[in-house]
């Protein structure tokens, strides 16, 4: 391990200056979006995406997002773009939305895995912006943690994920905090008559729906996402879904207990977390599954939180997790 000698930093416009030029020199930037925290690398370059690939222990075949600072970029990553998806674009960028647009010629295979299409997000999150505008290439960037384990909120948890795998040289980890929305962007794809969810996220089937006046596509797609597997997203301990109506815990002493702060914890299990709403429960729920590993807990018993919204994203990332 030599998770300390990879340079943890803060986000002066130094800081943000010289991580722009470890990216475009092909090294590694993790740095923080509303969403997760992301592991980038200048999309053009095959060398620096392949790394990518090697931190995470991450399949090759996996497409990753471009990030781009502007929607102005745009024209020289997609081919076209359906009317929807420039309505969608314009609605919720920048913010927690990826799109899945027909590529242009400039996009290699090494980001889309082999796929026709490829995956764009503009961040809100004002350093990611800054950090993109001064880099001047689209950032290709996955979630900043480990394949199949739970994407970092924070600087800390992307240190703990992968710090051991950077290199002190080339790459570094920008510190901005903790992510203000803490699940996911939601990922659409634009490629037939109407918008598809891939994966659910911040960005709602609702809002969706009344921006492009049409109604989502509900059937099954054929592209491949890697945050739409069975398994994916899971902390070490198992987790346990409880139902809202009547969560009822066979209460083992010692196991994590995750509900909203009206859920009374049961006697002998171990609160982590109360947030008061839906959007509490996205913003603190990977930091609490996070932290049932770091105290080692065999189980976490998790009452997920009902209705729409982001409330939908947080259980479908739970159904993953206890999957
Ligand atoms: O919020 C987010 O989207 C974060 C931050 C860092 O932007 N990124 C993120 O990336 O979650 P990642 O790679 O962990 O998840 C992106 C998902 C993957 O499941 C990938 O397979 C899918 O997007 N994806 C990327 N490009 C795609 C494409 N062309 N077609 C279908 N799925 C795609
Ligand atoms: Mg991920």
């Amino acid at each position: 391990m030599c998770a300390q000698r990879v340079v943890l930093s803060n986000c002066s416009t130094d800081a943000l200056t010289s991580a722009a030029e470890k990216l475009r020199a092909g090294g590694l930037v993790a740095f923080p979006t509303e969403t997760v925290y992301g592991l980038g690398a200048d999309a053009t370059n095959p060398a620096a995406v392949a790394q990518i690939y090697d931190v995470k222990g991450r399949p090759q075949d996996h497409p990753v997002i471009v990030h781009l600072a502007d929607i102005n970029q745009l024209d020289e990553w997609v081919a076209e773009i359906p009317e929807y998806a420039i309505a969608l674009a314009r609605a919720f960028w920048p913010g927690p939305m990826t799109l899945i647009l027909p590529r242009s010629e400039k996009v290699g295979d090494f980001i889309t895995g082999g796929q026709a299409s490829v995956g764009i997000r503009i961040p809100n999150n004002p350093l990611a912006l800054q950090l993109l505008m001064l880099a001047g290439v689209g950032v290709a960037a996955p979630s900043a943690n480990r394949f199949g384990a739970i994407s970092p909120t924070s600087a800390l948890a992307v240190q703990e994920e992968i710090g051991a795998f950077l290199n002190p040289d080339t790459d570094v980890i920008l510190d901005g905090g903790s992510s203000d929305v803490g699940v996911e962007s939601t990922i659409i794809e634009c490629l037939g008559d109407a918008p598809k969810i891939l994966r659910p996220g911040a960005v709602t089937k609702e809002m969706i729906e009344e921006v492009t006046g049409l109604a989502v596509d509900e059937s099954s797609s054929s592209v491949r996402a890697s945050g739409t597997l069975e398994q994916h997203y899971a902390p070490r301990a198992k987790v346990f879904l409880l139902d809202s109506e009547n969560p009822v815990i066979a209460c083992i002493a010692g196991v994590g207990f995750i509900a909203l702060e009206k859920f009374p914890t049961p006697d002998g299990a171990i609160r982590l977390a109360k947030p008061a709403n839906s959007d509490e429960y996205a913003r603190v729920l990977y930091d609490a599954l996070r932290e049932g590993d770091r105290k080692n807990l065999p189980a976490i018993y998790v009452v997920p939180p009902a209705g729409t919204g982001v409330a939908v994203a947080i259980r479908d990332r739970l159904k993953r997790a206890s999957s």
